[in-house]
């Protein structure tokens, strides 16, 4: 609905607009700060503050300080259950931009607030704008002493011991300054949010909507050994309290600095002098962002030089030296052409909206997810509506808005079955669980779907066998079970010979293929048994543990807690599974047919150098890649990490080592060459 401008309405029709938009606003921060579920896009979000800056201004409605009252609220309320931490520094937000002509406008507005001549330039810092959860950490003397989220800006909420489980952030730094707090942005990575949802999704535990609602949820937990379990990244890229003299007097000075210290800083920022150079890093970045391994929603140019972003200076909430650069959102507007239900490997049956196809950000968009029932009901998602669809963590596709006004008479609630759409068995739902089951083991569904997923990339890997060859040979009766895979080219290669578009050669690649899946390393077999939340990371780790299928059978619930990132869930489905009669048999009829490779058992030497030792490669080695290293060293029980802190014990330097190499003779570290560390492994 297009707005009046507030030239053509009276002072109480603003009045009462504003405040309908105070009161909004107020929940719809609520529910994006405080309880990291968003009922409606940052873009329509942007919109009703517009509007309400719009109101607000033309009122002249000002609190004491002369500061608009909209403008001037940041964030929302600390959760219950958190302590309070107030912020010595306020943290601010930043104003946003919207297209190329702001932005043009931003930096004319800097070079006329700086009184600069036309020809003069000054740096200025493009950056990511990362879409997490902002946090300042304090550190006293170089240890970590509290940390806190942003909150409405003034008071956060305390997590210091969550921030604490974060890999990669130290809580001891080397550093001569007193007080030092660093500000940044918590935020998951694709990947994991992806493997966070799928475990949430087979466990019926709450999926997250978003990377960002992921990282939040999972940062701001009461119980920080939550936190610990989910994988959480950090990115620093301002301060707070710092004691005087700063060691830096720019933006760059600072990351130069902190990155020094071992602190995560953006993995690309680009020093501009125009507005050409800021406008095509932007278009640059869009373009690319779907291949950057985390969100990120937008730019962020920052003034380099601490001097001028001095003489700017502040609006109300926000910098007058920075701005944010938004991108459009990955949204657009289609129908749903039908509503679908999937019956997946574990038996849980997922609504699929059949969507009148879409370009969404570049990607045609067909299916979108509808979780579960919950999920339809609480957006009252019905067939033939109108709606949103969004690429959450640039990724999986979601209804995010039903579009209501454009809702076409007489439709109904979506109701979900009570039998198995597949098999037609009664459907159930476990305690305290949001997803149906189809409680069938011999549905035919969950059958197709598991051996689709026996078959892919990280677990028997047969290339030439894909999803619709598995539907295709099951609907023929040629597959039941995955041990049938193994003999499929016996039994049917006449029948596969007749199908259409399958010659000789076609068929000779897939008997090789399956020829060559017969040798299958422990880790890949275990990941292909399907147990309940173990994925391909949690099969290597219980592979190294176990060294065999046998071993693992008879793992006991002490030696699977005792691996490091598995718990107490994850332990009993482990468990249940080797319990559970015909996964044992699938087992045994498997073993007869393939050969594992063990890993090495590795008996570890208590008394080597590396035992137990934390360790951090640095620089360039010349007989062996990072990655490779890190893996030695872990054979012999060491702890490789990113970034040196006090907990480090050894340092490797290898050619051009540079801040962490300084870093570390000044903490007093172990610093050892390449040379050092192969003589320490017996590699002369
Ligand atoms: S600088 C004084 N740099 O975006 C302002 N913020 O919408 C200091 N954010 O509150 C913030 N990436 O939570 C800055 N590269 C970046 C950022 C960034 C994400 C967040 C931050 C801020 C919000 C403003």
């Amino acid at each position: 609905m297009t707005k009046l401008a507030p030239q053509n309405m009276t002072t109480s029709e603003i009045k009462l607009e504003l405040k309908e938009l105070t009161k909004n606003l107020a929940k719809y921060d609520e529910e994006y700060y405080t309880n990291d579920a968003p009922s409606i896009t940052d873009a329509e979000y942007d919109e009703l503050k517009k509007r309400a800056l719009e109101l607000e201004e033309f009122l002249n409605q000002t609190d004491l300080f002369g500061n608009l009252v909209v403008s001037k609220k940041v964030g929302s309320k600390v959760k219950n259950g958190f302590k309070k931490i107030t912020h010595i520094i306020p943290m601010l937000s930043l104003e946003n931009l919207y297209n190329d002509d702001d932005l043009k406008e931003f930096t004319t507005r800097i070079k006329k607030d700086l009184a600069l001549l036309p020809n003069e330039t000054f740096d200025i810092v493009a950056e990511y704008k990362i879409d997490g959860l902002s946090f300042n950490a304090r550190y006293e003397n170089g240890t970590l002493v509290s940390a806190a989220t942003r909150g409405d800006g003034t008071i956060g909420e305390d997590i210091t011991e969550n921030i604490k489980t974060i890999k990669d952030f130290p809580t001891q730094i080397n550093t001569t300054l007193p007080v030092l707090e660093v500000r940044g942005e918590v935020y998951m990575s694709k990947e994991d949010f992806i493997n966070l949802n799928k475990y949430q999704e087979a466990h019926g535990e709450k999926l997250f909507a978003n990377p960002r609602n992921a990282a939040a949820g999972s940062l701001r937990q009461l119980d920080a050994n939550i936190t610990k379990k989910r994988n959480l990244s950090v990115i620093v890229y301002a301060w707070g309290e710092v004691s005087e003299p700063k060691p830096w007097n720019t933006q760059e000075e600072f990351y130069k600095y902190a990155k020094s210290l071992g602190f995560p800083i953006q993995p690309i920022f680009k020093i501009c002098h125009t507005y050409d150079e800021l406008k095509d890093f932007y278009h640059k970045i869009e373009s690319e962002r779907h291949a950057i391994p985390f969100d990120i929603d937008g730019i962020v140019y920052k003034i380099n030089d601490l001097n001028l972003q001095k003489k700017l200076g502040f609006i109300a909430r926000a910098p007058k030296w920075a701005i944010a650069h938004k991108f459009p959102p990955q949204q657009a507007i289609t129908i749903i052409k039908d509503i679908t239900l999937q019956v997946g490997r574990t038996g849980v049956i997922t609504p699929v909206a059949e969507l009148d196809p879409i370009n969404v950000g570049g990607v045609m968009v067909a299916r979108a997810t509808l979780h579960n029932q919950d999920y339809i009901k609480a957006k009252d998602i019905r067939k033939t509506d109108t709606v949103v669809i969004e690429r959450a963590g640039d990724v999986i596709p979601q209804v995010v808005e039903v579009k209501l006004s454009e809702r076409k008479p007489y439709t109904t609630e979506f109701i979900m079955p009570t039998t198995c759409p597949v098999c037609g068995e009664p459907i159930s739902q476990k305690k305290d669980e949001v997803a149906l089951r189809c409680t069938n083991p011999n549905c035919p569904a969950q059958i197709k779907e598991y051996l689709k997923y026996f078959i892919s990339r990280d677990a028997f890997n047969i290339d030439g066998l894909g999803s619709s060859q598995i539907e295709l040979f099951y609907d023929k009766g040629w597959l039941k079970n995955p041990t049938d895979i193994f003999s499929l080219i016996q039994n049917h290669k006449e029948d596969i010979e007749k199908l259409e578009g399958y010659g000789k050669k076609s068929i000779e690649n897939l008997t090789t293929s399956i020829e060559n899946a017969k040798n299958i390393k422990l880790d890949k077999f275990i990941y292909a048994l399907g147990i309940f939340g173990v994925g391909s990371a949690t099969a290597i780790l219980l592979a190294n543990k176990f060294t065999s299928i046998d071993n693992l059978k008879n793992a006991t619930f002490g030696e699977l807690i005792d691996i490091y990132g598995i718990g107490d869930t994850m332990a009993m489905d482990i468990l249940n599974f080797m319990r559970d009669e015909t996964k044992i048999n699938l087992i045994n009829e498997l073993t007869k047919i393939i050969t594992i490779e063990n890993p090495e058992k590795i008996e570890l030497d208590e008394t080597h150098p590396l035992y137990e030792k934390t360790i951090v490669f640095t620089g360039t080695l010349s007989t062996l890649g990072r990655k490779e290293a890190e893996d030695i060293a872990r054979k012999f029980g060491a702890h490789p990490t990113s970034s040196v802190s006090k907990k480090t014990n050894i340092l490797v330097a290898g050619e051009s080592a540079g801040s962490k190499l300084d870093t570390a003779k000044k903490l007093g570290i172990e610093i050892l060459s390449e040379q050092d560390f192969l003589n320490i492994i017996g590699k002369k």
